[in-house]
């Protein structure tokens, strides 16, 4: 039986735990279905760093690209956290990474489970139906435009006094707009028919190319999705007004970096939600949450998005649907049962019972 090869990045923090029961689940799905994975592990961010003096070496870009899919947990913490440009920071292996394997797609699905629906902030009116998928362009605009900090004679101080300066370049390129417009529109044809472009193109320059192609790309070949632009600030409002009314949203880096965390909160907990990277080659699944450095190591931490980015794994990278549907009724049980780890549970509800890291883990591979 050949195996499918994954790479896995534990990263820094609370990562090394949940990848252990992201794995758990991917063996009892495999074992389930027939297939096999093998599974290599590369440092990546903060322990990259120390151990290899930068967070994405060589040899980790090298292990991504000989393998079919990686899985990714979280990087960064308080230990590399620095200010000076000269240092090294553990997010730049993220970025290094969906960089280096061309992952242009960012896919952040935002479903309400049952039984979690309590735990939003938001009223359950308000809540009730959100299904919604952020597409979030991944290798371009301010993340990787020209920047730059310098000492500037001229006067960066009051009254032209000499200071520093620093800037940052939102910048797209026609095609990049083009293929991630492409992305969304497809993805709406297999849901619900509806983009939601998100820009600010009543200010910013590289929102109103954005716009027009967005809209070439839907005129020449989506007529049959519909499309409605709105402007970023906009949306951040709509986005907790009436979240259930958006199927599609497609947006630049930065904006769907923010709005996807104010997105992930309608849940009630960043800890559930998965995301997928993909490119024209291997790609990337990782949770949208960090690497919550204040828990770690103390098992208490929620793997169910790191099970949930397993589940958008074998949907996206091996055409696993059977797999991958186990995941979510498996997820969906566990919850329903009141199994809950301490981000979501909720001290009103008595019947919620608390369990670990591992435990979790445990519960979903039971179920499966
Ligand atoms: C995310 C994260 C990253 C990002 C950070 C850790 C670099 O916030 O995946 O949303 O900004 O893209
Ligand atoms: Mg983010």
């Amino acid at each position: 039986m050949e195996a499918h090869r994954i790479c896995l990045l534990p990263g820094d923090g609370i990562g090394p735990e949940i990848i252990a029961e992201g794995v758990k689940v991917l063996n009892a799905v495999g074992a389930k279905h027939g297939v096999a994975f093998t599974c290599t592990e590369a440092a990546i961010g903060g322990c990259a760093i120390d151990e290899f003096g930068c967070a994405l070496p060589d040899a980790t870009l090298e292990a991504a690209k000989a393998s079919d899919a990686v899985l990714l947990a979280a990087v960064g913490g308080p230990k590399w956290d620095t200010t000076d440009p000269t240092r090294p920071r553990p997010e730049q292996g993220l970025l290094g990474i969906r960089k280096g394997l061309e992952l242009y797609t960012n896919l952040r699905p935002v479903q309400i489970f049952d039984a979690l629906a309590g735990a939003s902030t938001l009223k359950p009116e308000v809540i009730e139906g959100v299904d919604l998928m952020m597409v979030r362009e991944l290798t371009g605009g301010v993340y990787f435009g020209r920047r730059e900090r310098f000492y500037d004679e001229e006067g960066a101080g009051p009254h032209g006094a000499p200071g520093q300066r620093a800037y940052d370049t939102m910048e797209y390129r026609e095609y990049e707009i083009d293929r991630i417009a492409r992305q969304a529109f497809e993805a709406a044809r297999r849901r619900r028919g509806k983009v939601t472009s998100v820009d600010k193109a009543n200010v910013l320059e590289s929102s109103r190319l954005w716009r027009e192609v967005v809209h070439a790309v839907h005129d020449a070949e989506y007529q049959d999705v519909e499309l409605e632009d709105i402007l970023v600030d906009n949306c951040a409002m709509q986005l907790i007004t009436r979240p259930a009314d958006f199927d599609v949203m497609v947006t630049e880096n930065m904006f769907g970096d923010i709005l996807s965390d104010e997105a992930a909160q309608i849940t009630g907990s960043l800890g559930m939600l998965a995301s997928a990277s993909l490119g024209d080659g291997v790609a990337l699944y990782e949770p949208s949450h960090g690497s919550a450095p204040d828990i770690a190591g103390r098992g208490i931490a929620n793997p169910l998005a790191q099970i949930l980015s397993v589940e958008m794994m074998l949907r996206y990278s091996f055409d696993m649907h059977e797999g991958a549907d186990d995941i979510r009724r498996a997820v969906t049980r566990v919850l329903d049962e009141g199994w809950r780890t301490g981000d979501i549970a909720d001290a009103d509800t008595p019947a919620d019972k608390v369990v670990g890291t591992a435990a979790m883990g445990d519960l979903v591979v039971e179920h499966l």
